[in-house]
């Protein structure tokens, strides 16, 4: 079983699929992994580590790729990463089938298997091995960091000789995996928070962490454990009445997302005129089109003294442990795949059927015979 780990290929991406530690413990249980050469390197980690490791080191993407069994990598490999994955092997990786149509014809036409990070079931067996939840704990970190980091106020309470300072007033919009995170992170800094989300159960996970939750009546629950998209009504409904949450905030932190649609637009213009001048908005949306109106991703634009930062990729912005947690996210897949060290994924398997795309170079979800223009 050889596993083979290409340098990430998508701008401005800096994880890398595997790491050192993993891949020390994937040759321990049986794996040949190859490394392509300079993929750790945006995120701190060298050839050598990699080495040292027990890995061997590939000098370009199909050298590595060569006689794998699966190829594994972060972002969804472009037609020409594709191309390089062995006729009858599996890619792994987060795929997001809708927006990789052509890699998907590629891969197909290979005759490969694929599996996707996005389309994991969120079930309590699948935990380990939940690439989208680590990926947003790093996210939700970063947000809140990136927000105390631009706001020209403290967010703690201080009491000072020079006088006593109040905390900032955070409003989280979005109590997922991420959402949660700022929460943990902005209540760590000493800031107040206040939460929405339209999910019931977001409440009670806001408020162990110490948020204070914002109720509208607004419920919106669809099938496993996710948010369904808001009708054009209710979503004005819901504009309207954050706008008082929005204007009191000086930090709104957004990560507001219903799977395979564009993001939610929970913060207008007008809302966001509303803010005080120095007030920040983070919109950890932006790569699906943003929670905010104004939101420009990978961008920070100034809106009536508002600065509005639109965080592209995210996790990328702090690629070690972000790696750290995708390659054992992944070593948990891969324990699953092969479980007595041959390589043979359990189609009968809930997570297996749940992540596959393709299998053997047929849509393995009638989905994806759509996207592809076939019958499954
Ligand atoms: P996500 O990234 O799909 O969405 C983020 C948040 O945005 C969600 O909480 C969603 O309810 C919220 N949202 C969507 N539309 C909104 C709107 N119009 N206004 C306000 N908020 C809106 O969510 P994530 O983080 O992927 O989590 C989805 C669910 O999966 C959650 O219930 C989470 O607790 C659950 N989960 C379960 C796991 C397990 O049991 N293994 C692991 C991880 C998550």
């Amino acid at each position: 079983m050889k596993l083979a780990v290409p340098a990430e290929t998508a701008a401005g991406e800096r994880r890398v699929g595997i790491v050192p530690d993993v891949a020390r413990r994937l040759v321990g249980a049986g794996w040949v992994v190859s490394v392509q050469r300079g993929a750790g390197t945006a995120a701190s980690f060298t050839d050598e580590q990699y080495a040292d490791a027990g890995a061997e080191i590939a000098a370009d993407a199909a050298a590595c790729a060569e006689g794998a069994s699966m190829v594994v990598r972060v972002q969804a490999p472009d037609p020409v990463g594709a191309a390089v994955v062995p006729t009858g092997a599996a890619s792994l990786s987060f795929l997001q089938p809708a927006a990789s149509l052509e890699t998907l014809r590629v891969l197909a036409d290979r005759g490969c298997s694929a599996f996707s990070f996005d389309l994991l079931p969120r079930i309590s067996r699948a935990q380990s091995m939940d690439a989208l939840s680590s990926q947003a704990t790093v996210s939700g970190y970063r947000a809140a960091l990136t927000a105390a980091t631009s706001l020209g106020r403290f967010f703690p309470m201080l009491m000072t000789a020079a006088g006593t300072v109040p905390p900032a007033k955070v409003l989280v919009m979005g109590v997922g995996v991420a959402g949660l995170q700022a929460i943990a992170t902005c209540r760590r800094l000493g800031a107040m928070v206040r939460a929405y989300d339209v999910r019931a159960a977001a409440k009670e996970e806001a408020e162990s962490l110490g948020a204070t939750f914002v109720e509208l009546g607004v419920r919106a629950e669809a099938a496993g454990g996710y948010a369904r998209e808001l009708s054009p009504e209710e979503l004005a409904a819901q504009q309207q009445a954050l706008s008082d949450e929005v204007a009191r905030a000086d930090v709104v932190v957004t990560t507001a997302a219903v799977p395979g649609r564009r993001a939610p637009v929970l913060v207008t213009r007008a809302m966001v005129e509303a803010m005080s001048p120095g007030s920040v908005l983070v919109d950890m949306a932006a790569d699906s089109g943003g929670n905010c109106e104004c939101t420009e991703a990978g961008r920070e634009i100034d809106v009536t003294g508002t600065s509005v930062i639109g965080m592209a990729n995210p996790p990328s912005g702090m690629p070690t442990h972000a790696s750290a947690l995708y390659a054992r996210n992944v070593s948990n897949v891969l324990a699953l795949f092969a479980p007595d060290g041959v390589f043979a994924p359990d189609w009968e398997d809930e997570i297996v059927a749940g992540t596959g795309v393709l299998r053997e170079g047929q849509p393995a979800q009638p989905q994806v015979a759509e996207l592809l223009g076939g019958a499954s």
